[in-house]
């Protein structure tokens, strides 16, 4: 029998299609020529089944959406403190790109920022010839299957790349990148081109909902404190400029990406994720954001 969360989510696709407003990513070649007609919605539960509507194996680059899973793997391998030595946890209310340090430590305020987001990939990519490897073996184990770069958007990015390698120079010259500024973009671009789809990123959000156990595999990838750590920091600094008017229309922990997705997490519950390609002037998906709006007002999944 065909399950009514099925029928639900086909509810929340078709009944968001008439958003159509905000634009591609224009500063990617790759993502500004996406199809901006493509979306799909998916849920995966604490159990580990997963239930998607719309363009489902539709894959797309994972952008800042892998901002978080590489934090959760400096936290693993380096601990809080250390990390904590080279980008802080404070919300910047800034645009996600913006050339920002802490005016006392020289850290990036956070890691979901572009700036936060190269020092914590060098710092889990510092002693790898191919920095990213590490970090793609990590969302495969997330995943259950082996997730790819997309090199074509890859190198699209690194056309475009100033300004992340002006962040990434500036943070070498404070001190606070574990790997040469080139070679630390490189790698957080080709982190950010790991191409998912909605099912891939629901497990890897349900993940994190699960206190680090991979519901389908029962491993637990990272450790409890971890997804604490992640969490807070998704919920406070995940949606950047826009983190207040998310937290207090959807309120979950979040992330989204330039591509067009968005995950969300409800701690012991769901993992949730979103994927239409037009952005809102914030740089999330416009669409995505009315599809978690929906889905956080009808099945009640305010925190507070
Ligand atoms: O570094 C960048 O600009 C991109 N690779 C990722 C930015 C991003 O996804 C922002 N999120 N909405």
């Amino acid at each position: 029998m065909r399950s009514p969360i099925l029928d639900y989510l086909d509810a929340i696709f078709e009944g968001t299609a008439h958003v159509t407003s905000g634009a591609t990513a224009d500063y990617i070649p790759d993502l500004a020529a996406a199809d901006p007609d493509r979306a799909a919605v998916a849920l995966c539960t604490v159990n580990g089944t997963v239930y998607a509507s719309g363009d489902a194996d539709h894959r797309f680059s994972i952008q800042s959406m892998s901002k978080p899973f590489a934090y959760a793997l400096a936290l693993e391998e380096h601990g809080v403190a250390r990390v904590l030595e080279h980008v802080g946890v404070e919300p910047s209310g800034e645009a996600f790109n913006e050339l920002s340090l802490d005016r006392e430590t020289g850290r990036p305020l956070n890691p979901m920022i572009n700036a936060g987001a190269i020092a914590t990939h060098a710092l889990v990519a510092q002693d790898e010839d191919d920095g990213v490897d590490r970090v793609l073996r990590f969302f495969s184990t997330l995943t259950g299957r082996d997730v790819e770069v997309d090199e074509s958007v890859a190198a699209s990015e690194m056309s475009t790349a100033s300004r992340n390698l002006g962040l990434a120079y500036l943070l070498e010259a404070t001190g606070g990148l574990a790997r040469h500024p080139r070679a630390a973009v490189e790698g957080y671009v080709r982190q950010c081109a790991a191409s998912v789809d909605v099912r891939d990123l629901a497990l890897m959000a349900a993940t994190l909902a699960n206190g680090g156990v991979q519901p389908q595999t029962g491993e637990q990838v990272v450790c409890r404190e971890t997804t604490r750590q992640v969490l807070s920091v998704m919920a406070s600094c995940g949606m950047y400029d826009a983190a207040g008017d998310w937290f207090t229309a959807v309120g979950i922990p979040a992330k989204s990406g330039v591509a067009g997705g968005i995950i969300g997490v409800l701690p012991g519950q769901v993992g949730l994720a979103v994927f239409s390609p037009r952005l809102d002037a914030h740089g999330n998906s416009a669409r995505g954001v009315a599809m978690m709006e929906r889905m956080s007002d009808d099945m009640g999944l305010h925190l507070m």
